[in-house]
């Protein structure tokens, strides 16, 4: 019962949508790069622009880091109200040589658009906005209420939105909220994603001698920092696979053995997934599928380390300073700021006296899981089988995280329905990100229809 003129619109104007989602990807918006802030307020205006031309309310929100957009159309009255959320901000776009045509002159190649930010998450939350744009357009009006908030601090750890979202607790008031950040569970096999692992993420200094010195003149009689520091890395790890911060498993609510067989259900390509990432092994926690280890249990990952010397050629010197930066991905129950303090206390202690120890947190958030015998995910799961002309959709979880997920439940009180049109082999986060054209025009259509589907829904 879709709409014939809302698909006609669709398919008029599917050219005119990548086009004006190669305008959005040209725009530098690393959130993590203070040179890039007036490029972020232009991805804001961008947002922003595409709102109010449409007709809806829109205003662009002030934060101490980067503005968040807010637009909504509330007319259809007694229908359900959908809280979209989206992130405009990008990763950054290093290492540059290794993309084959630059992060920010979005290209298309091999059916895919190819630029930072093309399915993390510009090209995923610009679906939702053109599907709401596709209904205005054909049948003139909107079958449920939207509001959007789009916010540009996603990848630094979305510190301005609580406030956000507890100062408009009750302009945002809404039945249930959508988000597309996440992946399919393959191609053509789409998926709604039913939990999200937490995060939290430190950096770690050690210092030595208060300068560089002579490696002949003073190395052996001092310690070296980056030697200290690879050693505190390497206690973080068993030889079994699980992390030695005590207490780390303490609160890990283990997975019942019906999710762990419906995991196994879903079937899992370990020789693709190993071509794919150019690995010889898969590799972690004794015990686990990959997709067990992914999901559903609790990593601590080292995301980057330096010291000393960096450059071309040798240089010999024993270094004054080290740094690691570390995320953990925890799991439901366990707290990231009490393993925060665990993971701080643990180093500490793991640290000789010779080395002087400096940590600093960076941002946390808590796992996510939806019950996923919710009725919403049924309206969902019947928009994306008709888009992608599909008989199934999996119900998965991931392994990444969005901070706003629970910052919803805990504010608002609403679940969250997570679609993710993108794929786990799109590069996001790395060079040469992309997105299947395909996938975004898919994307649209099950938007689309999800408006319907959830207006049909019994109240
Ligand atoms: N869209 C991702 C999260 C994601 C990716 C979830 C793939 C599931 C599958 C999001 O933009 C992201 O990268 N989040 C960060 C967390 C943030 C606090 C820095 C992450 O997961 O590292
Ligand atoms: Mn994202
Ligand atoms: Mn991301």
């Amino acid at each position: 019962m879709a709409n014939d003129q809302l698909l006609k619109y669709l398919d008029d104007n599917a050219d005119r949508f990548v086009e004006e989602l190669k305008e959005f990807l040209r725009i530098p918006t690393v959130s993590a790069d203070p040179t890039c802030k007036p490029h972020l307020q232009r991805g804001a205006e961008f947002v922003h622009r595409q709102f109010s031309d449409m007709g809806f309310k829109s205003e662009i929100v002030p934060t101490s880091g980067h503005p968040i957009v807010y637009a909504e159309s509330l007319n259809a009255p007694g229908a359900p109200t959908v809280v979209v959320y989206g992130h405009y901000d990008v990763q950054p776009a290093d290492p540059l040589d290794l993309w084959t045509t630059p992060p920010f002159e979005p290209t298309l190649r091999d059916g895919c658009l190819y630029a930072r930010g093309a399915t993390d998450d510009k090209g995923q939350f610009f679906t939702h906005l053109k599907s709401a744009q596709a209904w205005l357009g054909s049948v003139g009006k909107l079958p449920v209420n939207l509001k959007y908030v789009i916010e540009g601090e996603e990848e630094v750890g979305s510190n301005n939105l609580e406030d956000f979202l507890k100062a408009r607790k009750d302009q945002l008031k809404a039945d249930v909220a959508v988000i597309s950040d996440t992946s399919q569970y393959a191609p053509n096999q789409p998926a709604i994603t039913y939990g999200l692992r937490g995060i939290l993420a430190v950096e770690i200094a050690v210092t030595g001698p208060k300068k560089d010195l002579h490696s002949g003149v003073f190395g052996g009689a001092v310690a070296n920092p980056v030697t200290g520091l690879a050693k505190l890395v390497a206690s973080l790890h068993d030889d079994q696979g699980r992390v030695r911060i005590p207490g780390f498993y303490d609160d890990v609510v283990a997975l019942t053995e019906a999710e762990r067989k419906q995991f196994q259900e879903l079937g899992f390509d370990e020789a693709g997934f190993k071509a794919e990432l150019g690995i010889a092994e898969v590799f972690g926690e004794a015990g686990f599928s990959t997709n067990e280890r992914r999901w559903a249990r609790p990593t601590c990952e080292v995301n980057g380390m330096f010291g000393g010397y960096t450059g071309v050629g040798p240089k010999t010197i024993v270094p004054s300073k080290a740094t690691v930066k570390i995320t953990c991905r925890l799991v439901p129950a366990q707290d990231p700021a009490k393993l925060t303090n665990a993971l701080h206390q643990y180093l500490k202690s793991q640290c000789p006296p010779s080395l002087s120890f400096e940590f600093q947190s960076y941002h946390g958030c808590p796992a996510f899981v939806f019950d996923p015998n919710s009725p919403y995910i049924g309206a969902a799961s019947d928009a994306i089988k008709e888009s992608w002309g599909v008989d199934r959709v999996r119900l998965i979880r991931e392994g990444g995280s969005i901070p706003v997920v629970q910052t919803f439940k805990d504010v608002l009180n609403l679940d969250t329905l997570l679609l993710g049109w993108g794929q786990n082999t799109d590069n996001l986060h790395s060079p040469n990100e992309h997105f299947s054209v395909a996938d975004f025009h898919r994307g649209i259509k099950a938007s689309a229809l999800l408006w319907q589907k959830l207006a049909e829904m019994k109240r």
